[in-house]
């Protein structure tokens, strides 16, 4: 609610909640209307954007009974539990006319921002390799945050990747404006209990040539800062790009190594990033994607993250799954976004499925001041 208040032209005016004592305690709380069903919410009050926090297998119908009534959709990631369920709620979208969009927000953090246009600038050259660590405390978690939908794989789709993965999975396909073109995969089951795994390990390759490994998981010591345990970097033909984004605080750190000329005397360089404070969920992220939204359906354009950013996530997740029970790289089925379409990420670059020939990136400016 505290992200509702800050951005302009935004009130929220009811939530939909079948649990009786947590709908009660909210609408006492916050001074808003309660509804169990969501369809008496939409009639009555007619709201203009609908946004969905939802066990991961029942975002689809909702998310379509919106778009039915006409509502603009904020649904959170992964969206559904199968890449196809996600689909079918971009066409539902689309066919009313509404816009929908799904909680990536990680690309609005100025750390990944700067990442992305040090990348498109060619401060590191081609990128190679990229690796992305996600790691979040351990799966029984959701037992006490009164989740427990979370460890059950038909109500949540699966283990961390569908989780936390898909939040890396979007952020490189958006850093390197690129599709995964195939992926090989495994995942690790270390609790006894549920029929989901706590860790997944993969490696997916972008249809420019770049490899990017992944490590998610649900196997963090309680002692590790915070539980959580994030990492990102990018190798290229001229340099390096890493950062371990702070979890808990406001200061983050991108460090940059190039041979790029760009750079001047200081090959080596740290950028520090203040994030101005911000409460609520997901902090100054979840504002600007707030915002973004906002200003998308103001001025009738693409949500900054689509509908369609959520299903490739979904397509690659599964393609993961895949690998690790057939034990073999797997091709990643295309999105219609893939051959035509307005959040098209491939088109950018040129060079075909397993190419290492790959257009030389445009310069722009140094990267930061030295540090
Ligand atoms: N973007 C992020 O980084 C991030 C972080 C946390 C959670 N999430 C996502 O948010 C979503 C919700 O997660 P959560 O941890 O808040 O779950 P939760 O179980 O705590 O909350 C879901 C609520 O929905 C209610 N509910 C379930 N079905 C309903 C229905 N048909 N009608 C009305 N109410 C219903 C439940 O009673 C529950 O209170 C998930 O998609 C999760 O992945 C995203």
């Amino acid at each position: 609610m505290a992200l509702f208040a800050v951005v302009p032209k935004v009130r929220v005016v009811a939530v939909v909640e079948r649990d009786e004592a947590l709908r009660e305690a909210f609408v006492k709380d916050f001074g808003v209307t309660g509804y169990a069903d969501l369809t008496m919410m939409l009639e009555q009050e007619k709201p203009a954007i609908a946004a969905i926090f939802l066990p991961h297998v029942e975002c689809p119908a909702a998310a379509i009974e919106c778009a039915k009534h006409g509502v603009h959709v904020m649904v959170e990631k992964p969206m559904a539990v199968s890449a196809d369920a996600a689909q079918a709620m971009v066409t539902a979208a689309r066919a009313a006319g509404v816009k929908l969009t799904t909680g990536y927000c990680w690309r609005m953090h100025p750390v990944a921002e700067e990442i992305r246009r040090l990348v498109a600038d060619g401060v590191i050259g081609d990128v190679i390799g990229a690796e992305g660590r996600c790691a979040a405390g351990r799966l029984t978690r959701y037992l006490d945050g009164h989740a427990p939908w979370m460890l059950e794989k038909a109500k949540s789709g699966g283990g961390p990747l569908f989780n936390l993965g898909v939040h890396w999975i979007d952020l490189f396909r958006w850093i390197l404006q690129d599709e995964v073109a195939e992926v090989s995969g495994r995942n690790v089951r270390v609790n006894r209990y549920y029929d989901i795994e706590d860790n997944s390990f993969a490696h997916l390759r972008f249809a420019q040539g770049t490899v990017a490994a992944l490590d998610i998981s649900y196997t963090v010591p309680d002692s590790f800062p915070h539980g959580r345990d994030l990492y990102i970097s990018l190798r290229g033909t001229r340099g390096v790009l890493s950062w371990a984004p702070a979890y808990e605080g406001s200061k983050d750190v991108l460090q940059i190594c190039s041979d790029d000329p760009v750079m001047g005397g200081s090959p080596v360089r740290s950028m520090e990033f203040n994030l101005e404070p911000a409460k609520g969920y997901s902090g100054y992220m979840g504002r600007e994607y707030l915002r973004g939204f906002i200003d998308a359906i103001l001025h009738n354009s693409e949500p900054p993250i689509s509908g369609e950013d959520g299903v490739a996530a979904l397509r690659v997740v599964e393609a993961v799954y895949q690998s690790a029970a057939e034990k073999r790289w797997v091709a990643v089925q295309p999105t219609p976004a893939d051959v035509a379409g307005p959040n098209r990420l491939s088109s950018k670059r040129s060079s075909g499925p397993g190419g290492r020939a790959m257009k030389p990136r445009r310069k722009r400016r140094p990267a930061g001041k030295a540090g």
